[in-house]
């Protein structure tokens, strides 16, 4: 009965978001953009499905579903800026070590390390190993960040060595706490949402004297960010690029 109910309210969610997301498209791109957009979205649900990926050590380690790539057409949101969004898929554990590992710093506990599209929450957990003041994540998908609820309250007592705190919402409204920022991303949108979340950086910069680095993991829009004087450039790898705010 319960799971009945359940069920038809899933699809009318899903129903309404697809037709939140059908008329954003047409009122911000024309139908000619919005009939190439849904059928690529279809192409990829009926695609042939590829070989079940072998099971993930990290979430096999701590009971965890983050690994799980989840596509554009099946997130719940209805945010404007879902137009320009990226697919779930979580960061390479490799490329995450390494962009962490090249952060000039060594008072992590003055840092808010915060992940601007932290979908399932890995990220948020890994970062949590190391003892940042907090760690903080926004996910516009509702179900994603249903998911990265139940992933944080999985872990067990102990192992985190900071607080997390998934939020649920949109990156261009997000409020950026004071202090010593670390900024992480792994290329979460392209287009004007881009733009629109450097200039916000920026600004969040500019209200208070604080450090604030900017990690962008898989960092196609690189040139983007290369061009505002503002971005100094730390380290620059294919993998991930690291730059330091300055005024
Ligand atoms: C490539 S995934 C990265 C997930 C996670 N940061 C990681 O590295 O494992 C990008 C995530 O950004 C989210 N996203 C895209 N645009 C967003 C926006 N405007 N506001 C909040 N989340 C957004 C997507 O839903 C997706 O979960």
């Amino acid at each position: 009965m319960l799971r009945a109910a359940w069920e038809k309210e899933a699809g009318t969610t899903m129903a309404r978001t697809v037709m939140g997301r059908l008329q954003l498209a047409i009122k911000r791109d024309g139908w000619w953009a919005t009939v190439r957009l849904v059928i690529r979205n279809l192409q990829l649900l009926i695609r042939k499905p590829t070989a079940p990926l072998p099971p993930d050590p990290f979430d096999q380690c701590y009971g965890l579903d983050t690994a799980t790539i989840m596509e554009g057409c099946q997130l719940e949101t209805d945010s404007d800026s879902a137009i320009d969004g990226i697919r779930y898929q979580s960061s390479s554990d490799g490329h995450f070590r390494r962009a962490l590992a090249a952060l000039p710093i060594d008072d992590p506990e003055n840092f808010t390390f915060l992940d601007m599209g932290s979908g399932k929450g890995r990220v948020l957990i890994r970062a949590a190993f190391l003892p940042f003041k907090q760690v903080i994540g926004v996910e516009y998908a509702v179900n994603l960040h249903r998911i990265a609820l139940e992933n944080v309250a999985r872990m067990p007592a102990g192992v985190c060595r900071a607080p997390i705190e998934p939020r649920h919402g949109d990156i261009l409204q997000f409020d950026y706490p004071d202090g010593d920022l670390i900024v992480y991303i792994y290329h979460p949108f392209g287009g004007a949402t881009f733009d629109r979340f450097l200039d916000g950086l920026e600004q969040a910069y500019c209200r208070q004297t604080r450090r604030l680095f900017f990690l962008y993991v898989n960092p196609h829009l690189l040139a983007k960010v290369q061009a505002r004087p503002a971005f100094d450039p730390l380290v620059t790898e294919s993998a991930f690029a690291l730059f330091r705010l300055r005024t």
